[in-house]
């Protein structure tokens, strides 16, 4: 006999509200909004999944589990490594297609993906002018200021690299721990947790110019659609000021760890 509650793998999954969730704004429906809208959508699940092994890194490295944090940066790498294909998906639509349906997403933009800024704020980057963003949203200014108020990943790294005896109370202490640590080969574990966050740092990196250059194959320099979310936030003056591809360039120096990279020129 059939048991109605028996567990299935729509159920599990709850497909039936996720296949629900793809509502394209344009009638008749162009073809492209429904890959246009999945593949952001698949964005979001890696940033949530992506955050979900932020804390669990933290977790680790307050207990001093340095391998298993080093498994989960490795982790959240191979997740960034999922966004540039993902992106391909995207480039497969040519830009007077995605014209047809553009001017119906504004003034809403991924800049204003708060997971991603968590993210962000999580990895270190904590340009609080972000947060205005959502002023109209309390419940996502709550969660990013909560995020705001822990520890990023680095003050993590360095919390624990204190506890082993290493001098870290300024930021040429802490170039100075990274290059002893990399000289000395007992100190493999924290070797390879360097190694992967920076591995993890630099696809981000990567992600960040992929992006760019898929924006500006799409849309040229025209305006991004948050132009005016942008404007509004950040101000005029200053490279934040800037929209559209112009800003994405400005973000293009960002590091999650600059330690780590500024390290490499002291070894
Ligand atoms: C046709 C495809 C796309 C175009 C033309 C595009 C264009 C842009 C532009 C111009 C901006 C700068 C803000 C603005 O002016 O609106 C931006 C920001 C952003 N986009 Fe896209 N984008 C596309 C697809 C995606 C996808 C698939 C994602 C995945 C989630 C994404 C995530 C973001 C994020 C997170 C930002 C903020 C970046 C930052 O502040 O550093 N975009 N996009």
């Amino acid at each position: 006999m059939h048991d109605e509650s028996e567990l299935t793998y729509g159920g599990y999954l709850g497909l039936q509200d996720l296949l629900s969730l793809q509502k394209p704004r344009s009638a008749p429906p162009c073809h492209d909004e429904l890959q246009f809208i999945i593949v952001h959508q698949t964005f979001e699940l890696w940033f949530k999944q992506m955050l979900h092994e932020v804390d669990a890194i933290a977790a680790h490295l307050a207990t001093d589990r340095v391998l298993e944090a080093e498994r989960l940066f490795r982790r959240l790498r191979a997740i960034v490594r999922c966004f540039i294909p993902a992106l391909e998906v995207i480039e497969t639509m040519v830009p007077s297609d995605f014209l047809a349906f553009r001017d119906l997403l504004k003034p809403a933009s991924g800049f204003q993906s708060f997971q991603f800024r968590e993210l962000e704020f999580a990895c270190g980057l904590r340009d609080e002018r972000y947060v205005r963003i959502f002023e109209k949203d309390p419940g996502v200014v709550d969660r990013l200021r909560a995020r705001l108020r822990q520890p990023a990943l680095w003050d993590i790294v360095v919390t624990h690299l204190k506890r082993r005896g290493f001098r870290i109370a300024t930021e040429s202490e802490q170039r100075a721990a990274i290059v002893a640590i990399y000289r000395d080969e007992r100190q493999y574990e924290l070797r390879a947790l360097c190694e992967a966050m920076i591995a993890f740092d630099e696809d981000f990196a990567l992600y960040r110019q992929h992006h760019l250059k898929m924006a500006e194959r799409m849309i040229g320099r025209k305006a991004g659609t948050g132009e005016k979310v942008a404007a509004y936030a950040l101000g005029q003056a200053g490279p934040m000021g800037t929209h559209g591809v112009e800003y994405l360039q400005s973000t293009l120096d960002k590091r999650f760890f600059p330690v780590l990279w500024a390290a490499r020129t002291e070894m």
